[in-house]
């Protein structure tokens, strides 16, 4: 087995930003409340809508730097095109100034997959949520695959769950068919091997199998409580993810329907299965399976 290593330890910690957006209106209606999280480029803010109450966050990115700009536009681009997706944390509102450009999304909730996983530490999430997880997933990045957009950073921090539902955030990494600068890869721990390939290419169809990828994996994380490869280094850990080895991966996996479902989500490019497919799998409607096997179809 590969060396495991404990996911506890790779929950991004953040230091609290300085609030110095706290009270800002965007959009003459959107109150930056406290900081929510940082990432790369952006600190993200709770935010409330003064017309409604609701709540909503307000994520505010640097656009100091042409890959910043890029970044920053990429997201608001992919964002409009699935904002109908009901798992996706709809855009509400854009608000740029010389410094920084604020991205208002629906509120996805406080509970990450990361955070979900971490709570049951070890023993992976119980099979009831696990399945209420993957079809969400699934579901949600079929339909922005459909819309022409593919995530490219499906990973556990990007996964919110509450109440029994899957929101998806983070479209900072998304490819976006038709738009010239589809820039930056997603994290480097959810990335499949291909990806690290000197001669790999980013078009639509590698794009969305860069999520089949990351949906495979982030369940993974999510049923067994692991994340499964490892490395001391940024260069080792590369090493690792590109030598993985299926057989050994799902050899003490109890669920043989879902172990099916995540090694063809897992599987080499040339064969790994899209989430199409994933969706149709045993796993995913063991009833219809079922019932056309007694049919005999
Ligand atoms: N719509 C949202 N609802 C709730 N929390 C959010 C939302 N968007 C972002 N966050 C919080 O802010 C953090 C960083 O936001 P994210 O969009 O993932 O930024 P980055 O691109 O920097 O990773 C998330 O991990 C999450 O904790
Ligand atoms: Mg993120």
């Amino acid at each position: 087995m590969i060396p495991a290593k404990s996911l506890i330890c790779m929950a991004e910690e953040s230091d609290s930003p300085i609030n110095r957006f706290s009270s800002t209106i965007i959009g003459g209606r959107y109150h930056v409340l406290e900081a929510l999280g940082t990432g790369s480029y952006s600190f993200v803010h709770l935010g409330e809508d003064m017309a409604t109450k609701k709540r909503c966050a307000i994520k505010v990115m640097s656009v100091k730097n042409e890959e910043h700009i890029q970044a920053a536009e990429n997201e608001v681009t992919a964002l409009r095109r699935v904002s109908r997706v009901p798992a996706v944390a709809s855009l509400l509102e854009v608000e740029s100034t010389d410094e920084n450009m604020f991205i208002v999304t629906e509120y996805g909730g406080s509970t990450s997959l990361q955070a979900l996983v971490n709570r049951f530490q070890y023993r992976g999430l119980d099979p009831a949520s696990l399945r209420r997880v993957a079809s969400g997933l699934l579901k949600a990045i079929r339909q922005c695959h459909r819309h022409g957009v593919a995530h490219c950073d499906v990973k556990l921090d990007n996964i919110l769950f509450t109440q029994g539902a899957v929101t998806l955030i983070d479209f900072g990494s998304a490819f976006v068919e038709g738009r010239q600068n589809n820039t930056r890869l997603g994290s480097v721990a959810f990335r499949p091997p291909e990806s690290f390939s000197e001669d790999f290419k980013l078009d639509a169809r590698a794009a969305e199998l860069i999520d089949a990828w990351g949906v495979g994996l982030s369940l993974f994380c999510a049923a067994r409580g692991i994340y499964p490869f490892d490395g001391a280094s940024m260069f080792e850990l590369i090493n690792d993810i590109r030598r993985v080895n299926l057989d050994q991966l799902f050899q003490d996996f109890e669920n043989d329907q879902l172990a099916e479902m995540l090694r063809g989500l897992m599987a080499p490019v040339d064969r790994r299965w899209t989430v199409e497919k994933a969706l149709r799998s045993r796993y995913m409607s063991p009833t219809k399976t079922k019932v056309l096997g007694f049919l005999g179809l």
